[in-house]
């Protein structure tokens, strides 16, 4: 027996993140639906451990420390790069191989390199993908998630100067552009009727569907 998604109502949601490049592309993707949108970092809540060892597990963390301390709703996204030749590296841990500089030329550097040391010739066209797991919880405990993935292959080298993270080395299916080249509403790809495109946008077209109802 499938449960029926809580609704949410327009009103105060925390967005349980501290990085500056999520909290911007949700602010855009909420802005139809009408919410008084805070993030996690303005109410000084901490940004917790990401212990867990699946997306899920660490949305679902990052929402009820969030969604417990504020007294709100609480929405997070845990969300990673995935290639294909590194078994999913680095996965849930994107963040992690920037290093405490949020160094991204490194870490986009260093998913060249592997490739290069599993045999791969060429990182070039070789497959990748972007996962978000979204998470909303409840200050009464009551927690739900949505997945998103888009598929695509890697830009070497990197290419463009918008967007944040890894996009600069990402090209998803269908397109000759990177994310990074792309603006945030091609990168979100989602109108009103249209297909999302991102991961984070497929995925909260799912949460949108389910649980908000637009303004
Ligand atoms: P976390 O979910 O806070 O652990 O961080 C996920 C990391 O994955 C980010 O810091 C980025 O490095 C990467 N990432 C997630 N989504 C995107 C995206 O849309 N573009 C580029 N990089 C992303």
């Amino acid at each position: 027996m499938t449960t029926a998604s809580r609704r949410l109502a327009p009103g105060r949601i925390v967005l349980a993140s501290h990085n500056a490049g999520k909290l911007r592309e949700f602010d855009e993707l909420m802005a139809p639906f009408g919410f008084d949108v805070v993030s996690a970092g303005a109410l000084d809540l901490p940004e917790p451990e990401e212990t867990g060892t699946t997306f899920e597990a660490n949305a679902e963390l990052k929402a009820r420390a969030a969604a417990e301390a504020a007294g709100l709703p609480a929405l997070a996204d845990d969300s990673g790069f995935c290639v294909a030749a590194l078994d999913g590296a680095p996965g849930i841990y994107s963040a992690r191989w920037a290093g405490p500089d949020k160094d991204f030329a490194m870490a986009m550097r260093t998913v060249a390199e592997k490739l290069s040391a599993a045999g791969v010739a060429q990182a070039e066209g070789a497959r990748a993908s972007f996962v978000a797991v979204l998470c909303l919880a409840w200050p009464d405990g009551h927690a739900e998630f949505f997945r998103g993935e888009v598929e695509g292959e890697i830009a070497w080298p990197p290419r463009g100067d918008g967007g944040f993270g890894y996009d600069p080395m990402f090209r998803p299916d269908g397109h000759t552009r990177t994310f990074a080249e792309m603006s945030s509403q091609e990168k979100h790809g989602w109108s009103r009727t249209g297909p999302a495109l991102s991961h984070r946008a497929r995925a909260f077209q799912a949460f949108s569907a389910a649980c908000l109802e637009r303004a």
